[in-house]
């Protein structure tokens, strides 16, 4: 690992342009289960036909409403972990920086990162179902997830919605773009802990490499972007993103 991870510190400290790019795995060790973790993962316990798509929600708001309710709360009841914080410092050190989330928990903001380009929404911004106006967020609830009726639209009285991109939806244009822009661009592309199984959001370190950029892969499990990636870095987000950052620097 102490030649990876000292390729991986060099790419990063010459670098003037780095992007971050995050998926489930770099709350997990916040508590936050990832999607596809064989028993601990959402996808594992729930069906996501049944809780992540436009229909589900159509055939039955209460439960799907229920339960990003209950995958709010949860987020509030955890904190940053030092990959979260490394992750933010790392770009700091940056000339230019992006982060760029699939994630839809508030953790990066919460560990200081700011304009942070979520390509999947966030549990933080429900919206009207027909007409899209913003909603206020309701105090979350306790326990496990159950149904709740969504509240209705304070304009139009249609039911409120959560502000995650589901299947089948498009994924918001303006965060898209500017995340394929900031990829395009970067010296640097840190992929940490995603699968990188969902399209589009897993072209994005793809588009770096084409650009003739240098991928860093943070994953404890081998993906479909090792090939892509110039270093892997095997382990866990929150011991290897701070080792990154301190190799990284200049020593004092
Ligand atoms: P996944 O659950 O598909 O993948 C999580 C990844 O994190 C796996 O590759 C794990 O090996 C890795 N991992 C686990 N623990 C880790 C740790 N401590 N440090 C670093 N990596 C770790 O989650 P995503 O790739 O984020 O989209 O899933 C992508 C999208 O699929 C999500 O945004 C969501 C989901 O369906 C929508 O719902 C639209």
């Amino acid at each position: 690992m102490d030649e990876t991870l000292r390729e991986a510190a060099d790419l990063v400290a010459t670098a003037e342009r780095v992007v971050i790019f995050t998926g489930a795995g770099i709350s997990a060790e916040s508590g936050v289960p990832t999607f596809r973790e064989a028993l601990t993962g959402l996808w594992e316990r729930f069906d996501a036909a049944k809780l992540a798509t436009p229909e589900a929600f159509d055939e039955d708001p209460a439960l799907v409403w229920g339960w990003y309710e209950w995958r709010r709360a949860l987020a509030l009841t955890v904190a940053p972990n030092p990959g979260h914080i490394a992750a933010t410092e790392i770009l700091a050190d940056a000339g230019h920086a992006t982060l760029i989330t699939q994630n839809v928990d508030d953790l990066h903001e919460r560990a200081g990162a700011t304009g942070v380009l979520h390509l999947h929404g966030s549990l933080f911004t429900p919206r009207c179902s027909a007409c899209a106006r913003p909603a206020a967020l309701s105090p979350a609830p306790d326990g496990e997830p159950g149904r709740i009726t969504p509240p209705p639209c304070d304009r139009c009285g249609a039911p409120i919605r959560p502000g995650v991109v589901w299947f089948g939806e498009a994924l918001p244009t303006d965060g898209l773009e500017a995340a394929v822009e900031a990829a395009a661009n970067a010296d640097v592309l840190i992929s940490v802990g995603t699968s990188g199984l969902v399209y589009p959001a897993a072209e994005i370190p793809q588009v770096t490499a084409r650009m003739g950029g240098a991928v860093i892969q943070v994953n404890p499990e081998p993906t479909p972007l090792d090939p892509v990636a110039r270093v892997n870095l095997r382990g866990p987000s929150a011991e290897i993103l701070p080792a990154l950052l301190r190799q990284s620097r200049p020593s004092t």
